[in-house]
């Protein structure tokens, strides 16, 4: 249990916010859990009929927590069990209900990855758009370098995952993964909007029309089990230890060794 996941509802909106704004919503083991068990609660909850991700404070999320990487608490594959981080991915990758984010401000990681299995993603004027996973002698997760590409095309993509450019709202809006730019005042109202008009239509008709819009999802989840892979093993190499410490120590990384 944490509370650093927020789980309310609203009629039939089930609203999942992070919510622990000191560490910027860096996302943690038990987070991730949290995440994952509230949405394989809902897809069997007839209750349920549209899910919201929103943030608390300035930052969206600054991704996963990079203390559980280092501690090795974050890991992405391998052991018995699937780690919470795979299961909440699994479960936003193949979820049946629409799902809508709020994003107030900057998302990182898979603050930004995530966002590729929504449905409909709107974000505040203040909203940053940033994915430095080479930057951290890592690889992309969350199947985003299938999706990045095949949503912005792979040039833009590129910008994001090889660059590992920081974009603003306006700018991934026009990469597609963005819905609308709202003033960040109107933020909660615009997504609860999109929520309510949702959550108000035909169950079974909208459950199916997203399964038909989404298609097969094995090759997403075949290639997010690839990624998992190579992220782990880069999680044990001396590049990400170099990033790692970089990042603790508030200064930038040197790879010019390695
Ligand atoms: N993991 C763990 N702790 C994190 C974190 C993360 N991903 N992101 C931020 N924090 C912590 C900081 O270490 C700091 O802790 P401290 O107060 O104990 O020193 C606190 O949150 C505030 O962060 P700070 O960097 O001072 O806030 P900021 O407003 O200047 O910047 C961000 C916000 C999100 C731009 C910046 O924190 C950031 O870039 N974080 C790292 C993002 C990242 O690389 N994520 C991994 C992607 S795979």
């Amino acid at each position: 249990m944490t509370d650093h996941i927020s789980i309310t509802q609203d009629g039939a909106i089930l609203k999942l916010g992070f919510n622990r704004p000191d560490k910027k919503n860096a996302i943690t083991a038990d987070m991730y859990a949290a995440l994952a068990d509230a949405l394989a609660r809902a897809s069997e909850d007839d209750g349920v009929r549209a899910i919201l991700f929103h943030a608390k404070g300035d930052v969206f999320t600054s991704g996963n927590d990079i203390g559980d990487f280092m501690s090795g608490a974050g890991a992405i594959a391998g052991g018995a069990e699937i780690p919470p981080v795979m299961r909440f991915l699994e479960a936003i990758a193949t979820a049946e209900k629409p799902l809508i984010a709020a994003v107030q401000g900057p998302a990182v990681g898979v603050g930004v990855t995530m966002l590729l299995h929504c449905d409909l993603v709107y974000a505040s004027e203040a909203a940053t758009f940033h994915t430095p996973f080479v930057d951290l002698g890592l690889v992309p997760e969350a199947a985003s370098s299938l999706l990045m590409p095949e949503i912005a095309g792979h040039q833009r993509a590129a910008e994001m995952l090889i660059l590992g450019k920081k974009i603003d709202a306006a700018r991934a809006r026009e990469f597609g993964f963005v819905n609308e730019i709202v003033a960040p005042g109107a933020l909660e109202d615009a997504a609860m909007a999109a929520a309510t008009s949702i959550a108000e239509k035909a169950p079974a008709a909208m459950k199916l029309t997203k399964k038909l819009m989404k298609g097969d999802r094995s090759p997403v989840l075949k290639h997010m089990q690839e990624e998992g892979r190579h992220f782990a093993a880069q999680l044990q190499s001396a590049e990400f230890r170099e990033a790692g410490m970089a990042f603790m120590q508030k200064r930038k990384p040197d790879f010019s060794k390695l």
